[in-house]
């Protein structure tokens, strides 16, 4: 994981202008996959092809579509087959800023990351590695890119390649510059409404939401990349615990139950790191564009903002595992509200109307 880190350099630059990146640390990159534009755009065609999938109908942007940052607006990821996963896909926006990856972390790097979604059963299905390298030899406009992108021949074409050329096509998925970055980043106070303002400082003060989604002087991921269990969807397990974790123990490969089996599911970080304390843990999403990425939690079981704001008030879902970090918050209904519209503030420019950005606001 101690990859050595370089920073987004300049060749790289037609992909993201300065304006993208407002509020937003620099883009980390590992050394053994430097971005290119090959590379970039090779990835780009695999994350949208449908032919990579069990049944020739899913490819990444089916639970990540563009225009809903993303993400696809269902309470769980529906895959091959219309089968029903357990799990809320997450959008993969500034994904790239993520120490690991699925909401229990079980992944380590973009790289790792984009290899088990081809595999899981539920969600494009195929069978092996294998299989994934065979029909993208089948394909001689790949096998060109694949060229110009490792300068590999086809028989050279293995599956960290593909891997590579996803994540480098992840990194160039980035969206700061919201209403909020302009307002507090680059000290444009005009931009925000009152009740958004106080939200921001509500957000960091009374609400404790920094406390786990982080932000600094210099810039906001609004994550710690940490695990809490914050009491959503743990109900369902609780009271059948003990059965579930023994059922852990018989061992199966992690991805596909994690996504098959609800209860698994719930288990959260503890399926990974097999400690006590993290039963029930998930990672702290980013909130950008979350106006947009609804429904919202592990489950997809919050539908808006405002029933998210509900829960935080009332202190979460009370389990004996739930993080001390979560407890009422006696806000009052404007506080709520100011909150809400906090949250609506965090949505980058790429994604606003014509009609909110011409009002003052570089758009590019
Ligand atoms: C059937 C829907 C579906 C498809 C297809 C799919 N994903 Fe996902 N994606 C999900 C779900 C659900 C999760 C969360 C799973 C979990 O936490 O166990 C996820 C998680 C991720 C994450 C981690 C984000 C985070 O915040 O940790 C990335 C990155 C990602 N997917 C990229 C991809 C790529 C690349 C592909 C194609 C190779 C892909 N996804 C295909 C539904 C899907
Ligand atoms: C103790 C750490 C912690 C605190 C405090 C906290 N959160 Fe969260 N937040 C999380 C975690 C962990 C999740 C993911 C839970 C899950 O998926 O079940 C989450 C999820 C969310 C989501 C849904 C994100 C999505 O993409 O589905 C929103 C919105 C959110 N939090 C906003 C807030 C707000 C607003 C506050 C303050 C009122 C707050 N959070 C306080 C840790 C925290």
């Amino acid at each position: 994981m101690n990859k050595i880190l370089f920073l987004i350099t300049l060749c790289f630059c037609n992909q993201l202008s300065a304006n993208d990146l407002l509020g937003l640390p620099p883009v980390p990159v590992p050394d053994d996959n430097p971005q290119t534009t090959e590379k970039i755009e090779l990835g780009q065609l695999l994350f949208n092809d449908q032919r990579l999938s069990g049944d020739g109908t899913i490819n990444c942007a089916s639970c990540h579509q563009p225009d809903k940052a993303f993400t696809d607006g269902l309470p769980v990821a529906r895959g091959i087959r219309k089968q029903e996963g357990t799990r809320n896909s997450p959008t993969v926006v500034n994904s790239a800023f993520y120490s690991s990856f699925f909401h229990d972390g079980r992944a380590g790097s973009l790289e790792e990351q984009a290899l088990g979604p081809f595999l899981n059963p539920i969600e494009h299905g195929l069978e092996n590695e294998n299989k994934i390298i065979d029909l993208v030899k089948q394909d001689a406009n790949y096998v060109e890119k694949f060229k110009q992108a490792f300068g590999i021949s086809k028989a050279g074409i293995q599956i960290g390649h593909i891997a590579k050329a996803i994540a480098s096509y992840e990194r160039t998925i980035i969206n700061g510059n919201s209403l909020f970055d302009q307002y507090f980043y680059a000290r444009n106070r005009s931009v925000l409404s009152e009740s958004t303002a106080r939200g921001s400082r509500i957000f960091r003060r009374k609400g404790n939401c920094s406390n786990c989604h982080e932000m600094n002087w210099k810039n906001a991921l609004f994550t710690d990349h940490n695990f809490y269990n914050i009491g959503v969807g743990f109900g369902k397990i609780e009271p059948v615990l003990d059965k579930v974790l023994s059922k852990l123990r018989k061992g199966v490969h992690p991805d596909e139950l994690n996504l098959t089996d609800v209860q698994r599911s719930e288990l959260g970080r503890f399926s990974v790191t097999k400690v006590i304390a993290d039963i029930g843990k998930f990672k702290t999403p980013g909130l950008r564009n979350i106006a947009l990425t609804g429904p919202y939690m592990h489950d997809g079981s919050l539908e808006t903002l405002e029933e998210v704001i509900e829960y935080y008030d009332k202190g979460g879902d009370d389990n004996r595992f739930k993080d001390s970090a979560i407890f009422p918050l006696k806000l009052t209904e404007q506080e709520k509200k100011d909150l809400v519209a906090f949250l609506r503030s965090l949505t980058s420019s790429v994604y606003l109307k014509a009609d909110v950005t011409s009002s003052g606001l570089d758009n590019n």
